[in-house]
């Protein structure tokens, strides 16, 4: 015990306990955490400053030393001598390894998401104290009143028409595009966000958008767009109306003595308590905006959706489990459909925030817009036949098969791009594009095996997709089905979370092609696009929604291999262009297109991702595709750009940029090449193990997409894997440990002396 005690109050201990207490603190307690530098710098200054007291007198320093100086230098410690050298050389082995081991974590951005506003706001030629600003309809209107009502739901037709794409039909930040986006667009539902925030505050966000935030909230990442360019004063204020009466949420007001309203859970009900008019209200309110308020698929942002919602009194559903000959879905495949949604469409999944009962009510609504009589409907399952176990032979039966019956509208490999030269219609005359069966991502309904030889058994009424129970027996669409999921694994899929593409050091030359089997070295990493929908001019759809990249680079130059799934093969005026145009609107070319900065911030800041900023310029690798009709060979261009207001604008010397594209089986690969270094100072260095911000663009010729019309992806970042050195990698942790060792015996060498006099 009093050992105990003695060992406790020992100046050694105590010191050891100090430094480590505070490496706790400095390394895991703090938050955001401190970047590596900066703690090694703090804790010198710490280790110096606990030594500079503990050894502050001979006295003190004798104490402190003491127990060292015996472990070196006793006669009876021996052995735990021979273990301390072990462990001392072994540690400074691992501590110099992780220095020098290569590591590929993306650098650390931090973003306040709610930073301070301005306290005043300058849009729309006037300017506004946020202090005071109140919302004009809420000063107005008492809430219930009929012109609040028709505030909101103005404010709802705008929401839809323009903040849905994003922010999600639900407002729940899960918007058709908005996994495209990081940082991610604001899910309203949340208690975080417009629940605590005055109304003011949503107004300075929503005129002035992610380039109206300060630094601290990373306005150059924000998708957000600036919508006093395309919204109306009173627009805006009816919007956030609209916001705050959709979620239920309250308004935070700077009156401080009222207490902040429990924020209302999202309503549910059972059975029992819905009756007809609160069905309708619920279809009203989560339905109408797309589906129509009679049910006729002309809601106000049905013109922005493709596919088009579906128009109910039809009674013609796509997705269902019951054969061929069955005109209707189950009510099950109705629940699906609504609790999970179509993905890659508008319509979303509602489960978050209807309950079951209130699905089933609305199924019963559905079918009332459709006139269903319910007693003479037939529901037949699709006949399952026997399913077989996967086998080579199954699945090279099936790809024959595939060839057969699908590779018309599928494509070769599967893509999507529609060989049979027909121009497919759905049922109400739209053009439609079979599905890229390389993508599950987009799949709308289908996920596994089972799902595959439904779909194609019972085929997707209202568009070309046929059923095949009658020409097929079950085992070939078994066969088929098999095929087709293998067809999944043809591509790379969404890259989740992972930021870095790792650049990959290769001897010799680059390849200048796309089939060149170099490539087969270099990890692909597939990106969302999303279409313009932050500017004029917007785009609301687009075909092509995914970017593969790769890269190489040799000692002076670097190449990217940037493939883009595109079913059409838009070269103007050439045969295949011609056979599969719109019959609206003027094809342009192809095009690809990389972005990255004109040079290194040293921090996390870059320049904002549309095209840059005043302050933080951009380059662009600009590729399209040749064209027949005007003549005209493939571009390789490189264009200079400092926001999103001013046009990009060419060099005159584009001598630096190779860029060759090829299309085959719906996708282009358009390898992109440029010396490492080169004389101009708007092109940016690719060094060994820096981290460059790159983005990526696409045009798709088939919709017209030229200047900004076109898709594109926020920031990402490449990086050059330096080559390990062994020597390094593995030598200087081995000569750490070898130095410290030896300062070890050294010491021992003089202690034992020491005793030993
Ligand atoms: C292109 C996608 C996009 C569209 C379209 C869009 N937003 Fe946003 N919005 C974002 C992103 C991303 C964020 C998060 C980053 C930020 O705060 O700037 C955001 C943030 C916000 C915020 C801040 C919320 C908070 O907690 O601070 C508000 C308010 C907002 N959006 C409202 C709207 C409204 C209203 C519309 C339609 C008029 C709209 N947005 C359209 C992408 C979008
Ligand atoms: C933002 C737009 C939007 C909203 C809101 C919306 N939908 Fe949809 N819905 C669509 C689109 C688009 C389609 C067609 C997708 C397709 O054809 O692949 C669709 C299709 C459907 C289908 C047809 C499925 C099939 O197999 O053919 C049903 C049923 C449906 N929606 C129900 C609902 C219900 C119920 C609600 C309200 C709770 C709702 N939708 C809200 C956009 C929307
Ligand atoms: C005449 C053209 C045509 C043929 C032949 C055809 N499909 Fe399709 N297929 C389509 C179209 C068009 C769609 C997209 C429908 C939509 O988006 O509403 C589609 C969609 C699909 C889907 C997507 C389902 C989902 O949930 O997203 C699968 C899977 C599919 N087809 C498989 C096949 C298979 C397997 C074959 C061969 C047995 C085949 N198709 C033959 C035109 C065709």
């Amino acid at each position: 015990m009093a050992l105990m005690m003695r060992l406790l109050k020992h100046p050694l201990f105590l010191s050891v306990l100090a430094i480590a207490v505070v490496y706790v603190v400095f390394a895991y307690l703090i938050w955001p955490p401190l970047p590596k530098s900066l703690l090694i710098q703090y804790m010198v200054i710490v280790v110096a400053g606990v030594l500079l007291v503990a050894t502050f007198d001979n006295k003190t320093a004798g104490d402190f030393a003491r127990p060292i100086t015996i472990l070196l230098g006793h006669p009876g410690f021996g052995v735990l001598r021979a273990v301390t050298l072990v462990v001392v050389m072994g540690g400074a082995a691992a501590i110099t390894y992780s220095f020098v081991k290569p590591s590929v974590t993306a650098p650390l951005e931090l973003r306040t998401v709610h930073p301070a506003p301005p306290s005043t706001l300058r849009v729309y030629g006037n300017s506004y104290d946020l202090l005071t600003l109140q919302n004009p309809v809420r000063a107005e209107f008492p809430e219930g009143s009929d012109e609040y009502t028709e505030a909101v739901s103005q404010g709802g037709e705008l929401y839809f028409t323009n903040c849905v794409f994003c922010h999600g039909d639900r407002l729940d930040g899960k918007g058709l595009f908005g996994e495209a986006f990081s940082p991610r667009p604001a899910n309203f539902q949340d208690v975080g966000t417009i629940a605590q925030l005055q109304e003011s505050y949503l107004f300075w966000r929503i005129t002035t958008g992610g380039p109206g935030l300060p630094r601290e909230g990373t306005p150059w990442a924000s998708a957000m767009p600036v919508w006093h360019e395309m919204l109306q004063e009173d627009e805006v204020w009816k919007i956030i109306t609209f916001l705050y009466d959709y979620t239920g949420h309250v308004p935070r007001s700077w009156k401080l003595e009222q207490p902040t309203p429990e924020a209302e859970a999202p309503q549910s009900a059972d059975t029992a308590t819905l009756d007809e008019a609160a069905v309708d209200a619920i279809y009203l309110k989560r339905c109408s905006a797309c589906h129509g308020i009679d049910g006729d698929g002309e809601g106000v942002a049905a013109e922005f959706f493709y596919p088009v919602p579906r128009d109910f009194t039809l009674a013609l559903y796509k997705y269902k489990t019951t054969d061929a000959d069955s005109e209707f879905p189950t009510d099950e495949d109705f629940r699906r459909t609504i609790r999970d949604g179509l993905t890659g469409t508008g319509m979303p999944g509602w489960k978050s925030i209807l309950s079951d009962a209130e699905i089933d009510a609305l199924i019963y609504k559905i079918k009332q817009f459709g006139e269903w009589e319910e007693d003479d409907i037939d529901y037949t399952p699709i006949d399952m036949g026997t399913k077989p176990e996967v086998t080579p032979a199954l699945l090279a039966q099936g790809r024959e098969q595939f060839v057969k019956a699908c590779v018309q509208c599928h494509g070769e490999a599967g893509r999507g791009n529609i060989t049979s030269g027909k121009r497919l219609k759905d049922d109400l005359q739209n053009r439609i594009w079979p599905r890229n069966l390389t993508r599950p991502e987009t799949w709308r309904w289908t996920t596994t095996v089972d799902e595959v030889y439904q779909r194609l058994s019972t085929g997707i009424p209202g568009t070309p997709m046929p059923e095949h129970s009658t020409t097929m027996s079950a085992q070939d669409r078994w066969a088929i089905a098999s095929y087709v999921m293998t067809l999944r694994d043809t591509a790379t899929p969404l890259s989740v979370g992972e930021t870095v593409i790792d650049a990959i050091r290769i001897d010799g030359d680059l390849p200048d092609s796309a089939d060149d089997a170099a490539w087969d070295a270099a990890p692909a990493m597939t990106f969302a696009m999303s279409p313009n929908i932050i500017k004029e001019p917007r785009l609301y759809f687009s075909l092509n929604d995914m970017v593969t990249v790769r890269a190489l680079y040799n000692d002076t130059d670097i190449a990217f291999r940037v493939d883009v799934d595109d079913r059409t093969y838009s070269v103007p005026g050439d045969e295949l262009e011609i056979r599969y145009a719109l019959e609206d609107g003027e094809a342009t070319r192809d095009a690809v297109a990389i972005q990255l900065p004109t040079a290194l911030s040293g921090s996390s800041e870059k320049p904002a991702f549309r095209h840059g900023d005043a302050r933080n310029a951009v380059s662009m690798w600009y590729w399209a595709a040749p064209s027949v009709e005007p003549a005209g060979g493939e571009l390789a261009m490189l264009l200079d750009a400092s926001g999103p207001d001013v046009a990009p604008v060419p060099r005159s010397d584009s001598g630096d940029l190779a860029a060759k594209g090829v299309w085959a089986d719906g996708q282009w690969q358009v390898v992109f090449t440029r010396p490492r270094v080169t004389q101009s100072p708007a092109d940016i260095a690719f060094d060994e193990g820096t981290y460059v911000p790159i983005a990526f663009a696409n045009w798709d010729g088939l919709a017209g997409d030229k200047g900004g019309r076109h898709s594109f992806t926020p920031w990402y970042w490449v990086r050059l894997d330096p080559v390990e050195n062994p020597t390094r990698l593995y030598g200087v942790p081995a000569l750490a440990a070898f130095l410290i060792g030896l300062l070890f015996l050294m010491a021992v060498r003089g202690q034992r002396k020491r005793h030993s006099a």
